[in-house]
């Protein structure tokens, strides 16, 4: 089918990362471009990534986002433009804050400056729920990351700019999933920061969607937000240790780490007052005025305070459980078939499900 992609050049910094990966299958899959460009450092990874793809319309690019000449040549003749490039581990950054500014804040101009200069269509920076009201210096960079994008959008007519707000995407390199399911195959343990703490869950399929519904249904100026479920992290880690685990697996309290929060917002309660509401998106208008932002979009009211990943409903243990079997992390080693799992259990832990689930009431 004909697409704004179709015979395409598109640049994806960041391309051999977790989101990379998934936007080229997707792109390669569906969309038709002529050229994929991965831009990132690491030529093992590349090499890896090649060999997985084998498809000749990817293309890759050694390069450090912090290099502007490189990043500027590499960029000649791109059509659509995607800055996924990143660290983005909380504590790496907090312990190295000079290589975040310099890989996030630094990177990003030099990416919207690469863009600017070739005359790129349209420029989508992937930002996070970490940026809202930012705690840790990873947020911080990011939010930055967000402001020189937003900005960059009056300073031309021919490319567009617009950012996106993920919350945390299921089993991505070095989120929590894949580590609870190390701990519990290696230690038959969890670590847990705190029993209060909540996040935003995301499948990586969704994630992209939201990449792809941001680049095709945008002006420039726009921060798009996708609505999705929040969970407590110890429902999670309950989920799969009655999955993976076995009756002495046990959850170690660790107390919260430097940098972390323990609610993620996605859109502020400021944002909160520029906002349209578009099915499954928030859609957050600039605050600087833009004159096809203003013959676009009509504002809706207001979102009441701000999206928090603390509202409710949390998941159920059954939703937490079918988006993990979903996205594919429950299906080889964890207990198949009903029965077995319930043997796997003990009489409280049960209660405490059914309850949750709604199946018997309180003290029954
Ligand atoms: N994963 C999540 O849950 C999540 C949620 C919200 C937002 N995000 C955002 O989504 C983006 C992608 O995340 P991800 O999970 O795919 O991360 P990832 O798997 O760690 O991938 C990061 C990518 O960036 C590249 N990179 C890092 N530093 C670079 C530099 N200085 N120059 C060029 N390339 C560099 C890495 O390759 P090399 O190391 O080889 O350079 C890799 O390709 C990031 O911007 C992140 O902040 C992620």
């Amino acid at each position: 089918m004909e697409n704004r992609f179709t015979g395409s050049t598109i640049m994806i910094t960041g391309g051999t990362g977790s989101w990379g990966q998934e936007l080229t299958k997707q792109l390669l899959l569906n969309y038709a471009p002529k050229e994929i460009r991965i831009y990132s450092r690491s030529e093992l990874n590349q090499v890896k990534m090649k060999r997985a793809f084998d498809n000749q319309r990817l293309v890759f690019y050694i390069g450090d986002v912090r290099d502007k000449e490189r990043l500027n040549i590499c960029t000649k003749d791109v059509d659509y433009f995607f800055h996924l490039a990143a660290l983005k581990h909380v504590p790496v950054c907090e312990e190295n804050p000079w290589e975040a500014v310099a890989t996030n804040i630094i990177g990003t101009q030099n990416a919207i400056e690469a863009a600017i200069q070739n005359n790129v269509k349209n420029f989508i920076d992937v930002s996070t729920d970490k940026a809202v009201d930012p705690y840790n210096l990873y947020g911080v960079t990011k939010a930055c990351g967000e402001k020189l994008v937003i900005a960059a959008n009056n300073n031309t007519t021919s490319t567009h700019f617009v950012c996106i707000r993920g919350g945390n995407v299921l089993g991505t390199n070095g989120s929590v999933i894949p580590l609870f399911k190390e701990q519990i195959e290696r230690l038959n343990e969890i670590t847990i920061t705190s029993d209060e703490m909540t996040r935003f869950l995301m499948r990586i399929e969704d994630a992209i969607a939201l990449l792809l519904f941001s680049s095709m249904h945008t002006y420039g100026g726009e921060t798009v937000v996708m609505k999705m479920p929040s969970c407590r992290i110890i429902d999670l880690a309950q989920v799969m240790i009655n999955r993976l685990g076995n009756k002495s697996t046990k959850i170690k309290h660790i107390g919260i780490r430097p940098g972390e929060k323990l609610h993620e917002v996605l859109v502020s309660k400021y944002d909160a007052r520029n906002i349209v509401d578009k099915e499954q998106y928030f859609i957050i208008l600039p605050n600087i005025p833009v004159q096809t932002i203003r013959d676009n979009y009509k504002k809706t009211d207001e979102i009441e305070n701000e999206y928090s990943s603390l509202k409710k409903p949390m998941m159920t243990y059954g939703e937490i459980e079918s988006m993990l079997k979903k996205a594919g992390w429950l299906a080889s080693n964890g207990v198949t078939n009903i029965e077995a799992y319930l043997k796997t259990i003990d009489k409280e832990t049960l209660e405490n499900i059914f309850q949750k689930e709604g199946w018997i009431k309180q003290n029954s």
